[in-house]
């Protein structure tokens, strides 16, 4: 099942100063698709923290409101590491569109995590449609991913 197709979610999405850019290009990729988002900041690109923005955005992904979610700090890693807190984030800190794939068709990720410094915005449109075209396989990967939580 294609996450383009089906979503009747937004999408959500935020950054830090780090992501600011890339969050940009994105937002007119989702809006000449017209894929509906909630934008969780930045809102610009003045030096900010990644938490700020993480746990309003993993909250709303983990209630429901939002599917899927996009993060993007400089590295990724801080972004990531924050969402990846909340018992219902899988997030997946992607750097090409081959970890993208399998980070839905293996770990059925639910956001979307980018290093906003180190990938163009051609890479960072491949990462962005694969993830959004993969479908869950199921499965195996199922019951791993029923493991993951620890609460
Ligand atoms: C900001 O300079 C940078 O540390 C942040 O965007 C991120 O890469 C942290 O993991």
């Amino acid at each position: 099942m294609s996450l383009f197709d089906h979503s009747v979610k937004p999408i959500a999405i935020g950054s830090d100063h780090a992501g600011f850019e890339r969050k940009q290009y994105i937002l007119r990729v989702l809006e000449e698709k017209g894929i509906p988002y909630r934008d969780f900041g930045a809102f610009t690109s003045e030096s900010s923290d990644y938490a700020d923005y993480a746990h309003p955005l993993a909250e709303a992904v983990e209630k429901g409101e939002c599917y899927p979610g996009i993060t993007i700090c400089g590295t990724g890693n801080g972004i990531s590491m924050t969402v990846n807190k909340h018992q219902g984030i899988r997030a997946a800190l992607c750097w090409n569109k081959e970890i993208a794939y399998y980070a839905r068709a293996h770990n059925d990720a639910n956001i979307l995590s980018l290093p906003g410094r180190f990938l163009s915005e051609e890479e960072v449109y491949e990462i962005l449609v694969t993830f959004l075209n993969t479908p869950f396989e199921g499965g195996r990967h199922e019951r791993r991913i029923k493991k993951i939580p620890c609460g």
